[in-house]
């Protein structure tokens, strides 16, 4: 059963709070915590469904993992890279980063595996990771269009040479994931920076021994044959996409302020806040560098305190897109409500999301009253626009639902929700937290 919220204009937004654990970062936690050879302990871990994805596929590949009953700290044993024949097919759920992740540590095993997941995910495209796993020696094949479900039969890889002509940070990650099992060194270079947890993480546990990254080159080299990992612990930073959604609404609120503690601060994640910045934002971060090692795997941590502020529409680089590609249909919902015109192009990888995002964002708006062009790589549309309440299907797609609820406190009438229930993926506790933040008249 699919819920249906209404959402009724605020009038304010103050408040400290506290985001979950980023679910990009928890994600990789898991699986490296999978390749050690040793205990790991992982603490404020993401606990949406995408995560549970990953626990699931994990454990159905043999790795023990005791989950706190809050799902917010688990205990995995490492199983040295070398895992379990699974049963049966590996149900990513709604998981792009599962099953991408995934395929690149699946592909080295000795067995046969199959990564399938819901429908949105069966709809999405497998054929790049498949493609360049495929180079580096793997059996893989995927369905008509290139899509889900994946079947992989283990191989020994080779290390090679990768020039993606995508950014994406899922493909990186699961080629370096693959690189480290593979014979020989793998280097992948990428068109635009993307989000470098993987790098982060890998290279806090061992400087120097088992990647180099050169971000200027944008090209990271992977050395082959150094698994298992050392046994560690990680504290995850908070989610700096989640952290989107209040920030904007104590930024678009009158005589609002909010406070975000402990949110991660990497630049790969925080473009948005840049962006609105360059609008006018008033968002200060301070960052805490005590978290910026060892702790948090790499990331640099800090505290974000937001102000209302008047914004103006100002141009989007399109090099930055896969720095806020998660914020895109937020900043649409902004971009509508603050002064002049405003495009967005160079993201035509949105519609490749778990839903195709560039037309469930203009329907989305279109359905509050506001006027916008839908084009094959982004969105564009005037400045000053009202919101005038309306129904939106959510179609299953939480960053849909969590634009479409701050575009309902930001509209004049109220705005119906259908199927608000998918924030579950990656912020459960998503309407919880803002209405501590939110006041009505
Ligand atoms: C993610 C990378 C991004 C992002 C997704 C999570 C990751 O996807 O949209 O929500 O954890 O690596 P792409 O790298 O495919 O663009």
């Amino acid at each position: 059963m699919t819920q249906t919220l209404e959402i009724k204009p605020a009038v304010r937004a103050r408040g400290l709070s506290v985001m979950p654990g980023d679910k990009s970062i928890s994600h990789r936690a898991l699986i490296f915590a999978s390749l050690t050879n040793g205990t790991c302990r992982i603490e404020n871990l993401a606990t949406g469904d995408d995560i549970r994805s990953t626990i699931r596929v994990l454990r159905a590949l043999g790795v023990s993992i005791t989950l706190a009953p809050d799902g917010e700290s688990a205990i995995v044993e490492g199983r040295d890279g070398q895992f379990e024949k699974p049963s049966d097919p590996l149900d990513c759920g709604n998981s792009g980063t599962t099953m991408r992740l995934m395929a690149g540590i699946l592909a080295p095993q000795k067995f046969e595996s199959i990564l399938t997941g819901d429908e949105s995910l069966r709809s999405r495209p497998a054929y790049r990771i498949a493609s360049v796993l495929r180079d580096m020696g793997a059996d893989i094949s995927t369905q008509s269009g290139g899509r889900p479900p994946i079947k992989i039969k283990g191989t020994q890889l080779r290390g090679i040479s990768v020039k993606a002509e995508t950014a994406s940070a899922q493909l990186k990650s699961a080629v370096i994931l693959a690189g480290l099992f593979a014979r020989g060194d793998t280097v992948y270079h990428e068109p635009l920076q993307t989000r470098d947890h993987t790098e982060r993480l890998l290279h806090t546990l061992v400087p120097n021994d088992l990647i180099t990254i050169d971000r200027i080159e944008k090209t990271i080299t992977v050395y082959g044959e150094r698994l298992p990992l050392p046994p560690h612990d990680i504290v995850v930073p908070g989610d700096a996409s989640s952290a989107a959604y209040p920030l904007v609404l104590a930024t678009m609120l009158p005589e609002s302020t909010c406070t975000l503690p402990f949110v991660g601060m990497n630049a790969g994640r925080i473009a948005f806040y840049r962006h609105v910045q360059a609008m006018g934002g008033t968002i200060v971060m301070t960052r805490e560098d005590i978290h910026a090692g060892q702790a948090t795997g790499g990331e640099p941590v800090g505290e974000i305190a937001v102000m209302s502020a008047k914004l103006k529409n100002v141009p989007v680089d399109p090099e930055r897109i896969p720095a806020l590609i998660d914020e895109l249909p937020l900043l649409a919902v902004i971009a509508c409500l603050s002064d002049r015109p405003w495009e967005i192009t160079g993201a035509a990888r949105l519609r490749e999301k778990e839903t195709d995002r560039i037309s469930a964002t203009a329907s989305m708006l279109r359905n509050l009253g506001a006027d916008v062009n839908e084009h094959r790589d982004g969105l564009s549309g005037q400045g000053g626009q009202v919101f005038k309440g309306g129904t939106i299907d959510t179609k299953g797609d939480h960053r849909i639902a969590m634009s479409a609820a701050v575009a309902g406190w930001l509209s004049s009438e109220p705005v119906k929700i259908i199927n608000s229930d998918c924030v579950r993926i990656s912020f459960p506790d998503f309407f919880e937290k803002m209405a501590d933040l939110v006041e009505y008249h």
